[in-house]
């Protein structure tokens, strides 16, 4: 409610050290589909596992590249919505007290103008060698196709997101996890809170837990306050001076 919203209002304006924790949510109102929105869920016509996985891809390189490039033509179109404008015109009032910590891979927390994005799972816009690149495994080399490859050697190009199972991008981790143990508040913003070690940043602080989101998540037995309400409509509220 009101009071909540006014309490966490202070904890923004007191807090020397944000890290903002976000997930797909904070892009739902850009027109980005969500993975486990019940209505609007990327994961009702696939299981992750039959597409997020270094395994399916192997199994079926054509299928996920495709899946990948049809969210990559999307995301062409889709904009950053007040939420991300919000926490990027906060960032530049205040340098360095707020660290985005982000699960989503469409840049647009980055599009908005937002510094030292600490992307975890990677950008669905760049892709990598599948297997470890030999001196063939070159731009001039790649052949294109469902997926590119080398013309070389055949070595694929691989969406450069982490997949299930896959490590998360050590440094971008160890700086979440540095900026998390060291916050005096965690704002967690559009995420289910089920995906870890993502999720797991926001029980690694000392300061408060506030989730933002419209439903209930695995993340509310930790947080001090919940606001039921959206990014789009809260982060500006919280994040105005
Ligand atoms: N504002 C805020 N939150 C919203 C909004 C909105 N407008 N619309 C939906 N949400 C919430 C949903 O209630 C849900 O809790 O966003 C959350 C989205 O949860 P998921 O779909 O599980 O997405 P996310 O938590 O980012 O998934 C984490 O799982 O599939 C993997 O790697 C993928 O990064 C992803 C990770």
């Amino acid at each position: 409610g009101e009071r909540d919203v006014a309490a966490v209002k202070t904890w923004v304006r007191d807090a020397r050290r944000i890290v903002l924790l976000t997930g797909a949510g904070m892009s739902a109102e850009s027109g980005v589909p969500t993975f486990r929105d019940a209505q609007s869920g990327l994961w009702t016509n696939f299981r992750p596992e039959e597409l997020a996985t270094e395994d399916a891809f192997r199994a079926r390189p054509r299928f996920v590249w495709d899946w990948y490039a049809a969210r990559r033509v999307g995301m062409a179109t889709v904009q950053p919505n007040a939420g991300h404008r919000a926490v990027a015109a906060f960032q530049q009032r205040h340098p360095g007290r707020l660290t985005v910590v982000t699960q989503n891979v469409d840049g647009l927390h980055q599009r908005a103008g937002s510094a030292g994005v600490l992307a975890l799972h990677g950008n669905i816009a760049e892709d990598k060698w599948l297997d470890r690149p030999r001196a063939c495994c070159t731009a001039e080399n790649v052949q294109d196709g469902h997926p590119p490859r080398c013309a070389a050697c055949g070595n694929l190009r691989r969406p450069a997101v982490v997949w299930f199972g896959e490590l998360l991008p050590a440094a971008a981790l160890v700086e979440a996890e540095e900026a998390a143990s060291g916050s005096d508040l965690v704002l967690v913003v559009g995420t289910s809170g089920r995906v870890y070690p993502a999720a797991g940043l926001a029980r690694a602080t000392r300061g408060r837990v506030v989730v933002v989101n419209p439903e209930p998540t695995a993340l509310d037995d930790v947080a001090d306050v919940v606001l039921a309400g959206t990014s789009a409509m809260l982060l500006p509220r919280l994040l105005e001076d």
